[in-house]
C-alpha cells in the first residue's frame, strides 16, 4: 500500500532540510548542505520509496566521501532503487563506485552539476542493468571510452552541453541506440575504433567537427544524424548510401561542395543544407 509520508525534518546546528514523499514512490531531499546533514539522512526511513531526488543541495568537495556510504546506505538498505537524480549537486568528480551494487539501477541522471570528471575503481562492478545515463550539462573535458564502455546495458548516452574536446578509447557499448554529444567542442571521433552498431540516433550539433567520420557506414542501423552547427566544407554523399536514414542535418555548416549527390536515397530521407554556402543553389531534400 502506497503512504503519503511528509517528514519535515529539522537537524540541529547546521540547518533544516526537506524530506517529501509521495504517491509515485518519489522522495525529494531538499537543501541538503553540509556532510552532517548527510549523516543524519541515514537514520530515516524512506518507506518503499524507487526513486530519490536531491535538489538545490549544495554538497561541498569534501562530503564526497560521506556521501558515497550514505547513498548506498539508504539504497542498499531501504530502497529498491530504479532510478537516481542527482541535480545541482555541484560534485567535481564523480565516483560510479556510489553505485556498486545496485543491480536494480536502469537510469542515473546525473545533469545540471558540475562534474569535470568521472571515476571508476578498475575491479568495481557497477551499473550493469544500467539502460540511460544522463551527464548532460557538466563541465567534462574529456570521455574515457573504457569507462562507459563498462557499462555494457546502455542504450542512450546523454553528454551534450560540457565541454567535450576528446572521447579516447573505444566505445565498445552493444545495446547503445542513442548517443548526444551536442554542445561541445569536439573535432573527430574515431568511429573505426568503435563498436556501437545498434546506434539509431549521432547527435553532434554544435561542435567543431570539420570532416565527416571515416566508418560512418558501418552504423548501420543509423536512422538520424544531426550534424548541424559545425565546419564542414564538403560532403560526399555516398558515405551514406548504405545506410537506411530518415533524417541527415547539416545546416549551419560551411559546405561548398557536395559529392555524388545522386547516391541512391531512400525517397523518405529528409537532409537539411540550410545555412550553407551550397544552400544558395538548393533546396531542403526533403
Ligand atoms: C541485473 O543484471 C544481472 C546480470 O548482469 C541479472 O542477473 C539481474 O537479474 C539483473 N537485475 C535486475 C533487477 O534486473
Ligand atoms: C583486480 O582484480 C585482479 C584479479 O581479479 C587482481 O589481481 C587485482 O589486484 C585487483 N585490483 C584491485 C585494485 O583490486
Ligand atoms: C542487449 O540487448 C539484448 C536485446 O534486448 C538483451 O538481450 C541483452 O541482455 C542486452 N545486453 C545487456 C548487456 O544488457
Ligand atoms: C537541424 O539542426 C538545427 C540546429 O542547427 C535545428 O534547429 C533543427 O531543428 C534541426 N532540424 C531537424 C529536422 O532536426
Ligand atoms: C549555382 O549554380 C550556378 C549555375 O548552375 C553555378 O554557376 C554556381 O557556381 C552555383 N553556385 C554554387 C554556390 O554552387
Amino acid at each position: 500500500m502506497k503512504l503519503l509520508l511528509l517528514l519535515l525534518a529539522v537537524i540541529k546546528s547546521s540547518g533544516s532540510i526537506k524530506i517529501a514523499c509521495d504517491y509515485d514512490y518519489t522522495c525529494t531531499i531538499e537543501q541538503l548542505t553540509t556532510s552532517q546533514q548527510l549523516h543524519h539522512l541515514a537514520t530515516y526511513s524512506f518507506g518503499d520509496a524507487g526513486m530519490i531526488k536531491l535538489i538545490d543541495s549544495l554538497v561541498p568537495p569534501e562530503a564526497i566521501s560521506s556521501f558515497q556510504p550514505i547513498v548506498n546506505y539508504l539504497i542498499l538498505e531501504r530502497c529498491p532503487l530504479e532510478t537516481v537524480r542527482l541535480w545541482q549537486m555541484r560534485i567535481p568528480v564523480f565516483s560510479f563506485d556510489v553505485l556498486r551494487n545496485m543491480e536494480k539501477l536502469n537510469g542515473i541522471e546525473l545533469s545540471y552539476n558540475r562534474i569535470e570528471r568521472l571515476q571508476l575503481s578498475p575491479n568495481a562492478s557497477c551499473c550493469q542493468n544500467l539502460t540511460l545515463l544522463d551527464l548532460s550539462f557538466n563541465r567534462l573535458s574529456t570521455i574515457d571510452c573504457a569507462l562507459l564502455s563498462s557499462m555494457q546495458a546502455l542504450t542512450v548516452l546523454q553528454l551534450s552541453s560540457n565541454v567535450i574536446q576528446e572521447l579516447y578509447g573505444s566505445l565498445h557499448l552493444p545495446n547503445l541506440t542513442e548517443l548526444d554529444l551536442s554542445n561541445n567542442r569536439i573535432k573527430s571521433i574515431d568511429l573505426c575504433q568503435w563498436q556501437i552498431g545498434s546506434l539509431k540516433v549521432l547527435n553532434v550539433i554544435n561542435n567543431r567537427i570539420e570532416h565527416l567520420f571515416d566508418c560512418l557506414r558501418e552504423l548501420q542501423n543509423l536512422k538520424t544524424f544531426q550534424i548541424a552547427g559545425n565546419a564542414l566544407t564538403q560532403l560526399d554523399f555516398a558515405s551514406f548510401a548504405q545506410l537506411r536514414l530518415v533524417l541527415l542535418n547539416f545546416s549551419r555548416n560551411r559546405i561548398e561542395i557536395v559529392h555524388n549527390r545522386n547516391a541512391v536515397w531512400p525517397k523518405t530521407v529528409c537532409i537539411k543544407l540550410n545555412g550553407n554556402p551550397v544552400a544558395r543553389n538548393t533546396t531542403d531534400l526533403c
